[in-house]
């Protein structure tokens, strides 16, 4: 197409998202959020949703609307017309989420959704799947990775600096299980693309993972 797409993916808590921001202020360009699409469906149709039968499922998909706006750390996305606040950024949501992105409906729906707003706007997307499925031919594509342990304590300091208090060593196992249901799961699994650059960013700083990003959009 005539956007820009830039991929990231990589497992939880790597710090996919702020890395996305900081490039796409680089690129003046927005990101989005993948992540947040399955959160906030998960959390729209609450717990339990992921045994529901594909019917219930699809009609509730129907009345969800995402929307994009703003550029880099700006960029806001909102769900028929509200912004996704920080409600979903729990670890319990993001289990949530991660059951029901195992839902080819529920992969689906968000492909078209995703693929629709990369379609109208250049992106710095970042998920599980976005180099391997849903941009395919995105020219720049990047795979994050760290250990376990270090994601553990960089959502260990986000959830704080959110007031959200938390224990290292659960947020370890909680992002471990997350992980495993992500990479063994048979859509769209967590993966690098083939043509990914892979950084691990275990002994890097944000500034260190920003200009190797910079280097390979260049
Ligand atoms: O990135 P984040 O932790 O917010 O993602 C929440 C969950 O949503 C992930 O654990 C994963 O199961 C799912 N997800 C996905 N594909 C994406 C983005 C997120 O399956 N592109």
């Amino acid at each position: 197409g005539s956007t820009l797409i830039v991929t990231i993916d990589g497992p939880a808590g790597v710090g996919k998202s702020t890395m996305a921001k900081a490039l796409a202020r680089h690129l003046s360009i927005p990101y989005l959020d993948t992540g947040a699409m399955f959160r906030s469906v998960a959390w729209k149709l609450g717990e339990g949703a992921w045994e529901w039968d594909e019917a219930r499922l699809q009609a509730a998909l129907d009345t969800i609307e995402y929307s994009l706006s703003g550029i880099g750390q700006d960029s806001v996305l909102s769900l028929n017309g509200t912004v996704i606040g920080d409600e979903i950024r729990t670890e319990e949501v993001g289990m949530w989420a991660s059951n029901v992105a195992t839902l080819p409906v529920v992969r689906t729906f968000l492909k078209k959704a995703q693929q629709d707003l990369g379609a109208r706007f250049s992106l710095v997307a970042e998920g599980r799947d976005m180099g391997t499925v849903i941009f395919p031919d995105a020219p720049h594509k990047f795979f994050l990775d760290a250990s376990v342990e270090e994601r553990a304590v960089r959502r260990f300091k986000q959830l704080s600096a959110m007031g959200k208090p938390a224990d290292v060593e659960e947020l370890r196992e909680q992002i471990a299980r997350r992980d495993h249901q992500d990479r063994n799961r048979a859509v769209a699994p967590l993966k690098p693309a083939d043509d990914a650059v892979v950084i691990d960013t275990t002994d890097l700083d944000k500034g260190q993972v920003l200009a190797a990003l910079k280097e390979g959009v260049a």
